[in-house]
Parts: structure tokens; C-alpha cells; sequence
């Protein structure tokens, strides 16, 4: 059989591994950061005629622009956003892909804060671009003064602040927002992939767009949403610079069963997110309960928590999934992730755990 090795793959892909977080139909799936509720049925009623709708046109390719898509998101994102201040595509994925696209690219460089988004340096390898990563604060915190002083020494084309951050879950405060986007001379990306998950009444990088046309400030449906599945994220930004992502982005890259779906889940946009309290109690739920149990859990804005103080990672992942619980190993030595689920699952993961606790199994109980 043919390898890899005996193909003319790209000399910078050579030996590099894919995405790969583990898919496996368990009861219980906390390692991707998904939304666990299902989308509630009215709703799902009302996509579904809006899909259906959208399946007798589909002889005539979608709306290459998606301009009542842009025009929905820029509602839920108010601020005063117009349509042309938005982009979207196939997941936030697919929407970092564009700006590395466009703005990396061989000899350019793109600066992230490590341990982050997984997903970062592989777009960067991706895209040719040189991945750049420097470190964070105790506690995974990342201040103002750090950032800067890592954005004037490597001097990136391209800045990554993921807000909060993944894998460690670390809210990340305006102010280091605002000093990144003041210092940097390239483009300064901050993904809010998890924004509606943070402290009510937390500022958003939204705020600071107004005269600042380098910055790009993406989101997704995929997390508080609960609209993984159907592959929608999207940003907001100078329309100027928002325009220079049609010129890598592939034509109709999004297609009219997603544009007609997205739609729907935005017209009932309040009973989509209404989920987003429940889990933010769940998590808090979860770091109370992991420092019971004598595990390190770390400050969370978003729908997941990182903890430490794990002595065997892969034998607690085992042992939990020997119970029908996924959780994630990111490749911190000494530490899990785990997604804040339902109520019932997050008891799941809770119980199972506790018997790996460092404090014993009875903390639990107590
Ligand atoms: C920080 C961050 N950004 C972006 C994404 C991509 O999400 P999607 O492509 O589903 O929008 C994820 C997914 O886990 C993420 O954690």
C-alpha cells in the first residue's frame, strides 16, 4: 500500500498530524466544548421548513454574498453593526482559514499565546504561514504588559487572541485586547468562539472596532448555539478588511441548506441561547466540586474547565470512559478538560471522577 512518504506531499506538511479530537458514541461526550442540549423542537420545526424551502432552489447555486445571513448577524450582534461589517463561513474554522489566507501566507507570521486553540498552528501550516507562539502569565492569565512584549519582539503579520482562551478556559480582559490592537502592526484577531459563556456584562472586542480597521473579531454558532452541526461562524470588522477575504474564500463556500438553517436558528435566537445560564452554572458547579476533590481547576469564562493536580492523565481519561464519559486530554502534562454538560451529565462526570480525586472518593458525598 502507498504511504505517505511515497507521495509529493508538501515538504511543511511532511509529519504533521490532522485534528483528530477523539469521535466516539458515547452516553456521555464532554471533549469537544459542544453545546449538550438539543435544540428545542419548535425550533428545529421551524429550520426545517426554512431548509425545506430552501431544497426547491437548490438547481441555482446560493447567494454568493449572503447578505440576509450578514444582515441577521449583524442584528444578534447589535452594536451597531451593518451588514458589511460581516463575514461568515463554514465554522470559525473556516473563518480564521480566510484571514491566514489573506493576510498570512508564505513569509508572513502569525503570533499566538501557548497553550491555545489547537487548531491555530495547524491553519498556520496549512496556509504556509510561520506559526509563532509565545507564552502566558501564572495561571494560564495572559496580562496586557506580556502580550505586548511578545508582539514587539516577534512582530507578527497576524495576531491570534483566543477570548477566553482554549484549551485552559482563561477569560481574557479588554485592556490586553485593546494594548495588543494598539501595538501590533498587522492584523489582531480575537476569537470569541465562546464570548456568551463569559460573566454577564464582560465587554466584548466588539467594542473596540471603531477605528480600528486591522482588527477582526470572530464568533460561531457551534458553541452557545448549539449549532455545531451545521457549520456556521463568522466575524465582524472593517468592511475594507472584510472584503479582502473574497478573494480566497471558494465561490458559494456557503450553501443555501446552511444560509436557510443559520437563518432559522437566528430568528429564535433567545431560545437558542436560553441553555447558556443553565451551563454556566454547570461549570461552576464542576470547578467548586474538581477543588473539593482536590484537583487545580483554572479560572473559566467559557462553556468547559481545564483542571490540574491529575497525576495519571490517561488513566482517569480511560477510567472515565470505561464509564461512557469522554473528556479531553489537550497535552498538558498533569491535566484534563472537561465540558460543562447537562445536569445529569455533569453528576456523571463528577461521580465518576471522584474516585481519581486526589482527596478520595467520600469528598463527593460530603
Ligand atoms: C477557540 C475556538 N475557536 C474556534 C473554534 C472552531 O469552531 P467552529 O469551527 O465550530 O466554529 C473552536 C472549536 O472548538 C474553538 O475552541
Amino acid at each position: 500500500m502507498t504511504s505517505l512518504e511515497d507521495l509529493p506531499i508538501r515538504d511543511d506538511l511532511r509529519g504533521r498530524a490532522p485534528y483528530g479530537a477523539p469521535q466516539k458514541a458515547v452516553p456521555v461526550a464532554l471533549n469537544v466544548n459542544e453545546n449538550t442540549h438539543p435544540i428545542p423542537e419548535a425550533v428545529a420545526h421551524d429550520i426545517v421548513a426554512r431548509v425545506a424551502a430552501a431544497i426547491l432552489t437548490l438547481n441555482r447555486y446560493p447567494d454568493r454574498e449572503f447578505g440576509e445571513l450578514r444582515q441577521a448577524l449583524a442584528d444578534y450582534l447589535g452594536h451597531g453593526l451593518d451588514a458589511a461589517q460581516i463575514w461568515a463561513a463554514n465554522g470559525s474554522n473556516e473563518v480564521l482559514q480566510h484571514i491566514l489566507q489573506a493576510y498570512g501566507g508564505p513569509g508572513r507570521s502569525v503570533l499566538g499565546f501557548a497553550p491555545t486553540y489547537s487548531m491555530y498552528g495547524l491553519l498556520a501550516s496549512g496556509t504556509g504561514t510561520e506559526w509563532l507562539s509565545a507564552g502566558r502569565d501564572d495561571e494560564f492569565e495572559l496580562s496586557a504588559a506580556t502580550a505586548v512584549a511578545a508582539v514587539l519582539e516577534h512582530d507578527p503579520d497576524i495576531v491570534l487572541l483566543c477570548a477566553p482562551n482554549n484549551p485552559t478556559g482563561t477569560p481574557l480582559s479588554i485592556e490586553t485586547i485593546e494594548a495588543v490592537a494598539d501595538a501590533a502592526r498587522g492584523i489582531v484577531v480575537v476569537d470569541e468562539a465562546y464570548f456568551e459563556f463569559a460573566e454577564p456584562g464582560t465587554p466584548s472586542a466588539l467594542t473596540l472596532l471603531d477605528g480600528r480597521p486591522r482588527l477582526l473579531v470572530s464568533r460561531t454558532m457551534s458553541k452557545a448555539f448549539a449549532f455545531a452541526g451545521a457549520r456556521v461562524g463568522y466575524l465582524a470588522g472593517d468592511p475594507a478588511a472584510i472584503d479582502a477575504l473574497r478573494l480566497v474564500r471558494l465561490p458559494y463556500h456557503l450553501s443555501a441548506l446552511t444560509q436557510a438553517a443559520a437563518l432559522g436558528a437566528l430568528a429564535h435566537s433567545d431560545e437558542m441561547l436560553a441553555m447558556v445560564d443553565e451551563i454556566r452554572g454547570q461549570r461552576e458547579r464542576i470547578s467548586l466540586e474538581l477543588s473539593r476533590l482536590g484537583f487545580h481547576p483554572y479560572r473559566s469564562g467559557s462553556n468547559f474547565v481545564l483542571f490540574g493536580g491529575v497525576d495519571d492523565p490517561r488513566a482517569v481519561f480511560e477510567h472515565l470512559l470505561a464509564r461512557g464519559i469522554l473528556i479531553r486530554e489537550v497535552g498538558i502534562p498533569g491535566h484534563l478538560r472537561v465540558t460543562a454538560g447537562t445536569e445529569a451529565e455533569t453528576t456523571a462526570f463528577l461521580e465518576a471522577i471522584a474516585v481519581s480525586a486526589p482527596n478520595g472518593a467520600n469528598k463527593m458525598a460530603s
